[in-house]
């Protein structure tokens, strides 16, 4: 495999072996020097154009404990701001060497085209509402890891599915290991062509949350709302949001998950995300062995060899 843009590049194989590959990488992480030699003299570069806190750096640690250097890449203090386009970034970039680029757009398809303009392998970090494929490898990890799988379980995603690239590739990714996904959102905040999904739809919050396994919320996504799709931000969190009362009547030992970053109290209860079922925090751990399992699979010469 040479890029990692979309879920579809993976299938239900490739996301097993990115989980199993990503046990290594968790059991690399908790060593007392957490770092292991199989991408030196590889070089990563990260190039995010929208802003992250999480894919960001985590994508910076696993690239440093396997042995990559790790080029930064500031919009902000960037020949963009003097109206370089993104093809010549591109090709600056690449004229250094760089042997994979990790990008994030807020436009979909950005991540493919820098594919087709360099030899690097490219990493999708989330293109616009489009797809964020490391997220959702590490979700399915995060579910395994829990609930021993993923095949099965009925997950629910609840919230702003219209704007959410996480969303998107969750329910692919979570429907190619064999999940029931539902989806929980105001007529307003689904997506257009949501019947032709493989997933069921609701609008009735209380009775799908007592027959679930997980409950995965969405942030409302208030940068990308182009015209007032909410009442307000307390009435969406008295109608949609995670609440105590919800949660209370979660079945036991039902995960409550979150990408992050969260607005606390409206999609989720700040009370629920610190009970013990919540994710959050794990999920970013996670993130970064999953995150290594791409960065090897992607740069390493001679993946049939053991080298940890
Ligand atoms: C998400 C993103 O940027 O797509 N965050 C993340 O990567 N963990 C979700 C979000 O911003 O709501």
């Amino acid at each position: 495999m040479k890029h990692l843009l979309s879920v579809d590049d993976l299938g239900a194989e490739g996301i097993e072996h990115v989980c199993s590959l990503a046990d290594h990488f968790t059991e690399v992480s908790q060593r007392p020097i957490p770092k292991v030699p199989a991408l030196r003299g590889k070089t990563v570069v990260m190039l995010f154009f929208e802003n992250s806190t999480r894919t960001r750096l985590s994508f910076e640690v696993a690239a440093k404990r396997l042995s990559a250097d790790v080029m930064g890449f500031s919009i902000a203090s960037s020949s963009v701001q003097k109206g370089e386009s993104l093809r010549d970034t591109v090709a600056t970039i690449s004229a250094m060497g760089a042997h994979a680029m990790v990008v994030r757009h807020r436009s979909a398809g950005v991540p493919a085209q820098v594919a087709k303009w360099c030899d690097a392998s490219v990493v999708n970090a989330g293109d616009g509402t489009h797809e964020h494929p490391t997220q959702a490898l590490l979700d399915c990890y995060t579910i395994k890891e829990r609930l021993g799988t993923v095949a099965g379980k009925h997950i629910v995603i609840l919230g702003d599915i219209k704007h959410s690239r996480v969303a998107r590739s969750g329910i692919k990714a979570f429907t190619a290991l064999g999940a029931k996904v539902t989806l929980v959102a105001p007529a307003t905040l689904l997506p257009p062509a949501v019947e032709s999904w493989p997933v069921e739809v609701s609008m009735d919050i209380d009775t799908v949350l007592g027959d679930c396994d997980v409950v995965y919320g969405l942030r409302v996504q208030l940068e990308r709302q182009g015209e007032a799709l909410l009442p307000s931000l307390r009435e969406y969190s008295a109608h949609w949001g995670l609440t105590v009362g919800r949660a209370k009547r979660l079945p036991t030992g039902a995960l409550v998950m979150h990408p992050g970053p969260v607005n606390r109290g409206v999609e989720i209860a700040p009370e629920v995300l610190d009970w013990p079922n919540a994710t959050v925090n794990e999920q970013v751990r996670h993130g970064v062995s999953v995150r290594m399992a791409v960065l090897y699979l992607l740069l390493h010469v001679d993946t049939d060899k053991p080298v940890l």
